[in-house]
This record gives C-alpha cells, sequence and structure tokens, in this order.
C-alpha cells in the first residue's frame, strides 16, 4: 500500500499535502513517510515470525539520523559499512550490539572502533581483513567476532552495477576458500567466528537467486557447525527489490518463506540487511519545474533537483515516477525532465507522457527514499536538499537544507 495519495487531485503525504510541505521548507526536498517506514520493518517482523531474525537496517540507504531513529525504537539493528555510519547509528540511539559491519575496505581504526563499541559481527570480506581484525582484536584484548561473507557465485539477475555475487564481483572471499579460512582462523586469538554472511545483490525481483544462493550458504554453514566452530548467526543479506515501474519482485512473505525453507536445519539465528525494501517506497523527492525548451528533436522540462540530488536515473538509468503534486488535465506530449547540472547524463524522467508541465508547478519523483538522498553530493556545488518527515498528520524538517556556506566549510582560500 502507498502512503503517498492523491486527495481531490493534490497529492498526499499521510494526511499531509505536499504542496504545503514544498512551499514552506523550498524544493528540491525528500519527504518520508513515517507509517510507511513502519509498515515496511512491521511487514518483515511479520512475514518472518517465530524465526525471529535480526533486522539490520542497511543504513547506506537512508542515513538520516530520524529513520535511524524511527527503526532503532521497533527493535531494529543496523548493517553499516563505515566508522562514518557506526557514529550515525550511534548518535540516533541504536545498538552497536545489534550492528554487523560489512565492507571490503574496513580500516583498522574503524575495526577497533566498532570492535570497541561492542559490535554484533564482522563481515569478513578477505583473507588480509582477517589478519587485520585478528591483529585489531589482539591490541585491544578482546576476541572479535566475526561472519565471513562468502560469495555464493550466483547471478542475482539485476542491474549490473549492483549485482555483488557473481564470480568476478569484489564482494566477499570465493565459497571454496571459506573453511579454510574458518580453519586458519582458529589460530587467531583476537577472532570469535561467529557467523557466515552473504548478500548477493540489490534490487532483486526473482526469488530463485535467493534460493539458489541460500540452499549453498546454509549447506556451508552446517559443514561449519559440525567442524565445531562456534557459529551462532547466518546473516542472509538485503536486496529484495521495489516496485519503482512495472518490477513484480517477490512479498515479504514469499521472501521470508524462501529464506526460512533455506536455513531451517542451520539452526543459526538470522540476520536480515535490507535496506530499499524498507526506505525506498517510503520516500519522494519534491522538485519544481523552472523552464520548458524544445528542441527540434525533443521537449525538455528543466526542473531544480538535479542529478548530485538523485543519481540513480545517471547512474544506473534507474526509472523514478513523476507525478505532478496537483494534477492538471491536459494534452500529454513526450518530455524528458532533466536537471540543472552541466553533464548530458542529467536526466531525471526520459520519454515520459506529460500535460506538458508550466514553469513553477511542483513535481515528485517517486520511489526516492531509497539511495536518494544517501547518494547526494555537492556537484557543480548544490548545497544538498532538505529533508522531511512526516507523521501522524505533522511534519518536521529532519535535515535542513544546506547553506551555501556550508560548501566550502572546512576549506582554506
Ligand atoms: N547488505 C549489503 C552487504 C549490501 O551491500 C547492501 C547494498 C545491502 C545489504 C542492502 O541492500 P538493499 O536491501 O538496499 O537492496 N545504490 C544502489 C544500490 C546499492 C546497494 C549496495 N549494497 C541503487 O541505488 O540502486
Amino acid at each position: 500500500m502507498s502512503f503517498f495519495t492523491y486527495r481531490k487531485g493534490v497529492l498526499h503525504a499521510e494526511g499531509v499535502p505536499l504542496p504545503a510541505i514544498a512551499d514552506a521548507v523550498g524544493t528540491p526536498a525528500y519527504v518520508y513517510s513515517s507509517a510507511a517506514l513502519t509498515g515496511h520493518f512491521s511487514a518483515v517482523v511479520d512475514a518472518f515470525g517465530e524465526a525471529r531474525p535480526l533486522i539490520c537496517y542497511s543504513v547506506k540507504a537512508n542515513s538520516n539520523l530520524s529513520i535511524l531513529r524511527l527503526f532503532a525504537g521497533l527493535g531494529g539493528g543496523f548493517d553499516i559499512v563505515s566508522g562514518g555510519e557506526l557514529a550515525r547509528v550511534r548518535q540516533a540511539g541504536g545498538e552497536a550490539a545489534k550492528t554487523v559491519f560489512a565492507g571490503v575496505g574496513k580500516t583498522p581504526e574503524e575495526m577497533a572502533a566498532a570492535l570497541d563499541a561492542g559490535l554484533l559481527l564482522f563481515n569478513v570480506e578477505s583473507a588480509e581483513e582477517l589478519e587485520a581484525l585478528d591483529a585489531v582484536g589482539r591490541r585491544l584484548g578482546k576476541k572479535a567476532p566475526f561472519a565471513l561473507r562468502v560469495n555464493p557465485e550466483v547471478d542475482a539477475r539485476t542491474h549490473r552495477y549492483i549485482a555483488t555475487g557473481l564470480k568476478t564481483s569484489k564482494f566477499g572471499v570465493p565459497f571454496e576458500e571459506a573453511v579454510a579460512l574458518y580453519e586458519r582462523s582458529r589460530k587467531m586469538r583476537g577472532l570469535k567466528a561467529f557467523g557466515l554472511d552473504c548478500h548477493i545483490g540489490s534490487q532483486l525481483t526473482q526469488s530463485s537467486p535467493v534460493r539458489a544462493a541460500l540452499t549453498k550458504v546454509a549447506g556451508l554453514y552446517r559443514e561449519l557447525k559440525a567442524r565445531k566452530h562456534p557459529l551462532e548467526y547466518l546473516d542472509v543479506g538485503g536486496g529484495l527489490g521495489i516496485t519503482y515501474t512495472d518490477e513484480t519482485p517477490p512479498s515479504v512473505a514469499e521472501y521470508a518463506r524462501v529464506v526460512l525453507a533455506a536455513t531451517k536445519d542451520t539452526g543459526a539465528r538470522l540476520v536480515l540487511e535490507p535496506g530499499r525494501s524498507l526506505v525506498g517506497n517510503a520516500g519522494v523527492l519534491l522538485t519544481r519545474v523552472l523552464y520548458r525548451k524544445q528542441t527540434p528533436a525533443k521537449r525538455f522540462a528543466i526542473v531544480d533537483a538535479g542529478m548530485n540530488d538523485l543519481l540513480r536515473p545517471a547512474l544506473y538509468e534507474a526509472h523514478h515516477g513523476f507525478v505532478p503534486l496537483v494534477k492538471r488535465r491536459g494534452k500529454e506530449v513526450e518530455v524528458d525532465v532533466v536537471g540543472p547540472v552541466c553533464e548530458s547524463t542529467d536526466v531525471l524522467a526520459q520519454a515520459r507522457s506529460l500535460v506538458l508541465p508550466q514553469p513553477g508547478e511542483l513535481y515528485a519523483f517517486l520511489s526516492a527514499g531509497a539511495y536518494g538522498m544517501s547518494m547526494a553530493s555537492n556537484y557543480n556545488s548544490r548545497p544538498r536538499p532538505a529533508e522531511v518527515l512526516v507523521a501522524e498528520g505533522a511534519w518536521r524538517v529532519v535535515r535542513e537544507r544546506e547553506r551555501t556556506e556550508d560548501l566550502w566549510r572546512g576549506e582554506r582560500a
């Protein structure tokens, strides 16, 4: 169910008309629905039922403190990939003891900070990283709890830029090398083998790659247990896709059935790392039309949001719905919606049939809650947008629009 709906031709988030927010905070602005965030999280809890997995929200999808706080309040843990994300989690009141740490390039400093904070699990992605973690553990007089992220070598059938489980991928350790590495870890006094991890990719729209990967990984988990490694957690990663246009990803109930069936004989406590499926369709990006322009080849609408605000279309040719905040009747024409950034790829919506946008009119890019603001940049010296959270019929700014002077913070002329 969508929490962004038209009422009398005006797009609302929960009960709040979006034009009122745009007028108050300006554009571009991200707007999130807390009912949607809560609803998506609760759906995972319900779908997994008695298995009671630890739901570690993948912070990279949207790292706003208010969203982290909301998920922490629902009992969620976190999946992080940097010391910065750990600091955010703690700042938002999240628990390090429910946090897992992935990424191929963790520095010893990041490892030490996380170990000190009492992290649940380091998801280790190479033999050299394992040695570095051991050294950090010994230096701090602790046993760092680790899981190896194994690469199950299945094709996730998603965009090649966000597939992570292929043989050629930089992520994880080759499946066949995992047992030997766990065996080697027995001699490393700064480590404790505590789990096994995988993640095959993002925006997964089919369940068969998940089934194939987890069947392999569950088999490995059982083998490691048989070899008396004291594993407790099986981290199945994230990746469940969402509907941007006409994709039909598995429902969360179907996803849960597949995960539970594949892992049922392991006796492991499951860790999930959902990102996009929790926040993607809980957010929109509001923008205002600046100008139109017609060339012999095309008709353009130029809006005040650019690829620096929403990178996905430029980076992955991703599709985001583009709809008016106030519906208007009229003949539809084909329009390319472009931003102000000086790049040819700054096309946010291509060849859309729209009632010709008017200067000053407000629109929303849909499904922008995941990998929207978290991938925003200051390219072209554009301050990043404001973020707003709607809850129970009210709204508040959860991140101020960057000011011009923020652009050179830390610089010296
Ligand atoms: N766990 C690990 C180890 C990951 O690498 C990721 C995402 C997740 C969990 C969360 O995956 P999700 O549930 O959100 O699919 N910027 C791209 C997506 C990159 C995903 C990176 N890893 C995009 O905008 O589509």
